[in-house]
């Protein structure tokens, strides 16, 4: 089993961690344009998986996508991150460009892979590696979802005072300020969140969760990089181990939810064909009109691609 990073930078270099810790995949590429970069990180974590007792080989390469050969995984991280004062569709044609280009590249090697996207704008830039890579939208999954729902959860168990482990929670939509939290379906092992907290006190967390990257980004400067790639780590062990676990993630819509020819985020069914199912859930008005102008809100930024001139 192998994997490949495309990026070194602090997303990449995490989920080349955190991956390479839990011992599930023979080889992780961590494979970054800057000379010596990745392998400096890649000798880095290699020498911290003796003492965690993994045998995973995580080898840092500089720009030969040739060594990526053979990825049953690839994840793209690369791109310009957020810094303060700028949102996440700023990076939108800068970030296209390199996406496009690496996934080109990508794809050679790997024809069968499945491609897990992390790069800004999320949705956007899922949409612009499926248009690159031409292949089964099952196979090119945008991670947002994970790391809104675990944003959510964390606020949340402080709110209660609980372990955010028993929070289950779910969100729809974009990743940014139309991030469509669903309070219907937030539980604390299994017990409505009705029972806990009111509506009014949940919409506070909901717009602490949606500020919850801006938050982060003002902190230090760039944009977060643990939680993002433990969220990657998790997509990667359902596709690997098969374990048909129910996430929501970036996907190419083809009429579910009434949308289509756009990726937002939904609940899906992951396991070794990448996404086996897209759940569709009976939405009341007032959520199906937040994801309405968070499908917009995608759509609107998707006209400023100029996807054109890359395709
Ligand atoms: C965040 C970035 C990774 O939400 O989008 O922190």
């Amino acid at each position: 089993m192998k994997v490949t990073i495309i990026g070194a930078g602090n997303v990449g270099a995490s989920c080349a961690s955190l991956l390479s810790q839990k011992d599930i995949v023979k080889e992780i590429i961590l494979l970054d344009v800057r000379e010596k970069f990745a392998e400096g990180k890649s000798l880095d974590i290699s020498q911290m998986l003796s003492i965690i007792g993994s045998n995973t080989h995580v080898i840092g390469i500089t720009n030969d996508f040739s060594k990526s050969e053979n990825s049953e995984i690839i994840i793209i991280t690369c791109g310009i991150p957020r810094k303060p004062g700028m949102n996440r569709d700023d990076l939108m044609n800068t970030n296209a460009e390199i996406i496009h280009s690496v996934t080109k590249k990508s794809i050679l090697f790997s024809p069968k892979a499945k491609f897990i996207i992390v790069s800004n704008p999320l949705d956007v830039m899922s949409y612009v590696s499926y248009m690159t890579l031409r292949v089964d939208s099952s196979r090119v999954i945008g991670m947002a979802g994970i790391l809104d729902s675990v944003r959510y959860r964390y606020f949340l168990s402080r709110e209660l005072n609980c372990s955010p482990h028993d929070i289950q929670s779910l969100l729809l939509g974009g990743h940014g300020d139309t991030m469509v939290p669903l309070y219907r379906y937030t539980s604390v092992s299994g017990i409505p969140i009705q029972e806990f907290l009111s509506k009014d006190k949940n919409q506070d967390i909901i717009e602490k969760t949606k500020k919850g990257g801006e938050q982060i980004v003002n902190l230090l400067g760039t944009s977060a990089w643990m939680a993002p790639s433990a969220s990657v780590v998790q997509m990667v062990e359902a596709i690997i181990k098969d374990s048909k676990r129910i996430f929501s993630c970036s996907v190419f819509l083809k009429g579910e939810y009434d949308l289509k020819n756009i990726y937002l985020g939904v609940p899906v069914l992951l396991g070794k064909d990448g996404v086996e199912k897209i759940i569709e859930l009976q939405l009341n008005k007032e959520e199906r009109d937040l994801l309405k102008n968070s499908a917009n809100h995608i759509s609107n930024m998707m006209k400023k691609l100029k996807l054109n001139s890359l395709i």
